[in-house]
């Protein structure tokens, strides 16, 4: 038997729970030794115990190879002071385990092109993945708070301030992992920033231009954001890698995933220098369908499928989930969300259920 791997669950909040369950059924239907241990964040976490991460969880996901994250976040939280709301659950993780390096996939599936509110000639086998920074910019740069204004346009009043900074060494290094992606795929990288404005976005450029130095086989160019998200619309099969900040990543990796018509299917990764990573759907906790049964679990099935791939180096394990995924699709099982005539609508479980099937 080949080696342990280690997986922290986290389903979290509203659909959370069902989906991440139907992606623990899969993995365990791999002939793989797997150590799953379960644990409360979020909403979830922080009702039980008064924090939506918890140190417990926080230390189970560190000592893990890899953490299966479902989603979190309700509006019953909005009112809570931000340091409790659910969603710095998940900022804590990516900070706490270094994870800058998150993968946005956004493939447009050939059985779902008509799902896209795009011609389906525009996004018919569409394939961009999008690398955003994601431990670094005005997420986290300090200072930050609230004040009284001492200059500005209204001296006296009351204002917020965040800062959007990022180093050289945090730029190379997304950098980096852009181009490696790239020679893999179509050895194009577009970079996202928006330098005709901001000193952050002039570094970032700067930076980006010297390490495609080091990588001459891939294609650089640059865009600037507003262009950027005009041109996902318009054009969006001119790209290939998008490398960009964390907040840009944040905005553009919505618009992209919108592009495919199915949020539901779209998985992604967020890594850490030692490969450690944190899994998890593109979607979020949508609390109006959730206990409904109703989700669609494919996206954090794909997730498990890139955590088996980049942090747990099991390949063939992930192929045949991508590929037990394109057949229950072709087979035209379909969740609400991506419900279409002439396909057959299926719940949470029945999807999940159909992956087990195609899988053995
Ligand atoms: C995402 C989400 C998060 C982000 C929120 C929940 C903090 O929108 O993963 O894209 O802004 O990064
Ligand atoms: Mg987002």
């Amino acid at each position: 038997m080949s080696k342990t791997h280690k997986i922290a669950v986290l389903p979290g909040d509203g659909i959370g729970t069902e989906i991440v369950a139907e992606a623990v059924k899969v993995l365990q239907t791999l002939d793989l030794s797997l150590e799953l241990e379960q644990a409360l964040v979020g909403g979830a976490a922080f009702d039980a115990h008064g924090h939506p991460l918890p140190e417990s969880t926080l230390k189970l996901a560190q000592q893990a190879d890899a953490v299966l994250f479902g989603a979190v976040g309700d509006w019953k939280y909005d009112q809570l002071e931000r340091q409790f709301r659910p969603e710095q659950a998940i900022l804590g993780l990516r900070k706490n385990l270094g994870l800058f390096a998150n993968f946005r996939p956004a493939i447009c599936y050939e059985q779902l092109t008509h799902a896209s509110s795009l011609k389906p000639e525009l996004v018919a086998g569409l394939d961009i993945l999008i690398i955003r920074e994601l431990t670094g910019d005005i997420y986290f740069g300090q200072p930050r708070g609230r004040r009284t204004a001492t200059d500005g346009h209204f001296p006296g009043a009351p204002e917020g301030f965040d800062t959007m900074r990022y180093s050289r060494p945090e730029i190379e290094r997304i950098a980096r992992v852009a181009f490696e992606a790239a020679r893999k795929r179509n050895k194009r990288v577009t970079s996202v920033d928006k330098a005709n404005v901001l000193e952050t976005s002039q570094l970032w450029r700067d930076v980006v231009i010297e390490i495609a130095k080091d990588y001459p086989d891939v294609a650089l160019d640059h865009m600037y954001v507003d262009n950027a998200a005009m041109q996902l619309v318009k054009e969006p099969k001119k790209f290939d890698v998008v490398v960009t900040g964390n907040l840009f990543g944040d905005i553009l990796s919505d618009e992209a995933a919108m592009l495919t018509g199915s949020i539901g299917m779209l998985p992604s990764a967020s890594l850490n220098s030692q490969r450690q990573g944190l899994y998890e759907p593109s979607h979020g906790s949508a609390p109006d369908i959730a206990g409904k049964g109703v989700a669609n679990p494919l996206a954090t099935i794909l997730s498990a499928a890139m955590m088996l791939r980049y942090s747990l180096g099991e390949e063939a394990a992930a192929d045949r989930i991508e590929r037990a995924v394109q057949q229950v699709l072709s087979q035209g099982l379909r969740t609400g969300d991506i419900y279409s005539e002439g396909t057959t609508r299926v719940g949470t479980v029945q999807m999940g259920d159909a992956v087990v099937q195609a899988l053995r």
